[in-house]
């Protein structure tokens, strides 16, 4: 199958009731782990990379890993989006790339550390969505910056992150402007800011409704049922994969990420997109450390890649399974880019 939209999906999602988990991939292995899980569970995937996984893969060879993802696995529709864009120009090459998909992330400028005023987000985002969508690609805008509610901190991932403290207004997005910003952007899918925050260390206690922020879904989705949110940071950072990392030689200092039946119950308030990378990262370096510790003469690098693709298609495929979106694959026939190009011209979308 020929890579589909985000807004495609994310549409099939919204009619069925379910959410689907984007997983971001800096690798083969990563690649393969996800559209394994997928095969098995017969789950439609949203792959994406970072500007830093774009930089450490190489464009070129992301392309490469993407055509060889969708052939082989004709069967499984794939959506290949680039996380956090942090500019119209970013976007624009991420789509001469082959991506179906971009995040334009104007909730901070380009320098990834200011937070990005109204009219420079409206404006940053409806460019791409001006050009994205003559091209049948959808566009993921945010509103609202991703961050502790109780640090007031955010977390750096490869550079993208605000410097200093926010305070809430800032932290949880104003529903009001949420309508809004959607219906000045013309962005398919909207990244909300609720508590979440990227990587590991999200909260110090299993979070309750004052550090992660639900009500803000659901105020959205009562002013506009069929707006597609997108919760980032939402690794659920579960205690065995802290527990094997720190069996094997890890010092990962407690932590908790976001719940999964917090995410289900999002789910039910027009969450489609539930961001992770933390927890594929965590996945592979369990096991990684594992080999490492009990194997010490070992260093055929297949010898740790192995277990580490099989915890990270373990994790993808619970997700599949949690969110819904297991067993939908099979339903979906692909629109071709072309077509959603002159949906969106015709006003269908
Ligand atoms: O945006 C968050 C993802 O975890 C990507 O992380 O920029 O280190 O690739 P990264
Ligand atoms: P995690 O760090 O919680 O996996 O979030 C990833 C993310 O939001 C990517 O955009
Ligand atoms: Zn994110």
């Amino acid at each position: 199958m020929a890579l589909i939209s985000l807004r495609q999906l994310l549409d099939h999602a919204a009619e069925h009731g379910y959410g689907l988990p984007a997983f971001n991939i800096n690798n083969m292995e990563q690649m393969l782990s996800v559209m394994a899980a997928a095969k098995k569970t017969d789950s439609p995937v949203i792959l994406q990379a970072s500007r830093g996984a774009r930089a450490y893969a190489n464009d070129l060879v992301l392309k490469h890993l993407i055509m060889a993802a969708v052939e082989l696995y004709p069967d499984i529709p794939v959506c290949m989006h680039q996380d956090h864009g942090n500019s119209p120009a970013t976007c624009l090459s991420a789509i001469t790339n082959g991506f179906s998909s971009v995040m334009m992330d104007g909730s901070l400028h380009e320098d990834g550390k200011t937070p990005g005023d109204w009219a420079y987000n409206v404006a940053a985002t409806g460019k791409v969505v001006d050009m994205a969508h003559m091209v049948g690609v959808s566009v993921e805008g945010e509103l609202g910056v991703l961050g502790s509610l109780e640090t007031g901190k955010g977390d750096k991932e490869d550079g993208h992150g605000f410097e200093g403290t926010l305070d809430h207004s800032q932290l949880l997005t104003d529903p009001d402007q949420a309508i809004d910003f959607v219906a000045k952007t013309k962005v398919d899918a909207l990244a909300i800011a609720m508590g979440t925050s990227h990587g590991a260390y999200k909260f110090s206690r299993k979070p309750t409704g004052d550090i992660l922020a639900m009500h803000v879904v659901k105020e959205i989705n009562k002013r506009q049922p069929n707006l597609h949110m997108v919760m980032h940071g939402s690794s659920s950072v579960p205690q065995d994969l802290q527990d094997i990392i720190n069996k094997y030689g890890g010092e990962m200092p407690q932590t908790f990420g976001v719940p999964v039946e917090e995410i289900q119950e999002g789910i039910k308030y027009g969450v489609r997109k539930i961001n992770i990378d933390t927890d594929c990262r965590m996945a592979i370096t369990g096991q990684i450390r594992k080999v490492f510790a009990e194997k010490k003469a070992e260093f055929d690098p297949r010898s740790y890649l192995k277990p580490a693709m099989a915890a990270m298609q373990t994790l993808c495929e619970t997700r599949y399974q949690q969110f819904g979106a297991a067993g939908r694959a099979s339903s979906i026939k692909a629109v071709p880019l072309a077509d959603m190009a002159k949906r969106y011209k015709d006003g269908a979308l």
